[in-house]
């Protein structure tokens, strides 16, 4: 393995939010709100689970890793504030009536802690990988071809911007920790693919209950509108994120050399100013 490329350190930032129930529609197209909060449900499962990982494959790291290491201990940092807030993002939106059943949150916890009971660490790493390289994708959509969806002054908003922005940063620890401890091209190739579907799996359900949820009461006239409207969001981020994904299947794909548009290098200094004193 060549030596870890240096890198500034990942910063975990914590901007002060103060989450409004009005502001749980927070984009121009209802319906895209609804996605999102209904994705954001996942994550205080999702991201305790990939710190988990990332802790273990960090024990069989040698002493020619500490940069590496370092990485994992600030992803950590980061991840963890971002399941936190994402815990009061939730609950925000239970104030708006947008709940995710508790028993479909403990079977997908489940489902996840048999994986990291059953599943071999290079799997595990695999699947963080996977996960990770493609989430990039989501980040560079959002601030390269939606800037609609970048609301300052809405704390939901905010909280999705300021999560996209440090899943941007960190896009190649997962990567690089997974070509430590396999770097095998075909278990990286099964792990993104695996991942995606696996979460997308677990995505669904939630993005459907929110969706029904905020149809409820509409005609079906209206109903058939929000359904197009939903639709028409997903066809955007799939045209715009599934050509540029392909690239993640290149053998020797490096995560580190997405380009950061100023949007997103903006909302990192704007993130960082807003950070609450430790
Ligand atoms: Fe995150
Ligand atoms: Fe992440």
């Amino acid at each position: 393995m060549k030596a870890h490329p240096a890198r500034n350190p990942l910063i975990a930032r914590k901007p002060r939010l103060d989450f409004k129930v009005e502001d749980v529609v927070w984009a121009d197209n209802p319906e895209v709100a609804m996605i999102w909060n209904g994705s954001s449900t996942i994550l205080p499962v999702l991201e305790p689970w990939l710190n988990r990982v990332l802790v273990r494959c960090r024990k069989q790291l040698g002493p020619e890793h500490e940069q590496l290491k370092r990485e994992i201990d600030d992803f950590v940092r980061q991840e963890s504030n971002h399941y936190r807030m994402h815990a009061v993002y939730n609950e925000t939106c239970e104030k708006a009536g947008y709940r995710f059943p508790e028993e479909m949150q403990q079977a997908c916890d489940d489902d996840y802690r048999n994986l990291l009971n059953t599943k071999s660490l290079e799997w595990l790493a695999a699947y963080c990988a996977g996960f990770e390289n493609f989430s990039l994708y989501q980040a560079r959509f959002t601030y390269e071809a939606a800037p609609d969806l970048l609301r300052e002054g809405n704390s939901l908003a905010e909280m999705m911007m300021w999560h996209m922005a440090e899943e941007f940063e960190h896009r190649s620890v997962c990567h690089d920790v997974f070509a430590v401890v396999s770097g095998n091209y075909f278990l990286r190739v099964y792990g993104l693919l695996y991942s995606f579907w696996h979460l997308n799996k677990h995505m669904n359900q939630r993005i459907s209950m929110f969706l029904e949820k905020f149809c409820e009461g509409m005609t079906p006239a209206q109903r058939k509108a929000s359904i197009k409207s939903a639709r028409r969001y997903f066809r955007r981020y799939l045209v715009w994120s599934l050509p540029r994904m392909a690239k993640i299947l290149i053998p020797f794909y490096d995560p580190s050399k997405a380009p950061a548009h100023p949007r997103l290098q903006r909302a990192l200094a704007r993130y960082e100013g807003m950070t609450v004193a430790a």
